[in-house]
């Protein structure tokens, strides 16, 4: 699948929302290594912190089906303003994502702005921190 018709699934997945405590739609396109790409919306929950974001709903689909590399995301909103990750997320792309990972933010009319993972998380707190304490022991 290419950027455009990843661009395409991530604004699909807008129809899918289940936001009716915030009424705002996130929709995701999570581009594998291998070429699938998996869609996510925000699904939110009574209990307000039991809501999961559009982009770890795709991650966690795309895991659960036994794929754990990825190239790039495109996380779509309603919204004029390009609407970046939140930090819970960003935590998630440190866990499987390399520096170089992509984040598209989109809306209906396109991608509009692009940026690498590390501009937007540059010092994560990264699985390699936890290998480094292994070796120790
Ligand atoms: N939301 C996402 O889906 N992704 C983000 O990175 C930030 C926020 C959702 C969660 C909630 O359903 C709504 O947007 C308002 O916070």
């Amino acid at each position: 699948m290419d950027l455009q018709e990843a661009w395409n699934l991530s604004v699909e997945q807008l129809n899918y929302c289940y936001n009716p405590y915030s009424k705002f739609s996130v929709g995701a396109a999570l581009h594998s290594k291998d070429g699938t790409v998996y869609g996510g919306c925000n699904i939110e929950n009574a209990s307000y912190g039991g809501t999961v974001c559009a982009e770890r709903t795709a991650f966690l689909k795309a895991v659960s089906e036994g794929t754990t590399d990825f190239s790039y995301i495109i996380i779509a909103t309603e919204t004029q303003e390009p609407a970046p990750p939140c930090a819970f997320c960003l935590q998630v792309m440190a866990e499987f994502c390399d520096e170089d990972f992509e984040i598209h933010l989109a809306n209906r009319t396109g991608i509009i702005k692009s940026f690498r993972f590390d501009q937007l998380l540059p010092y994560p707190f990264s699985p390699k921190l936890l290998d480094a304490e292994k070796e120790k022991a």
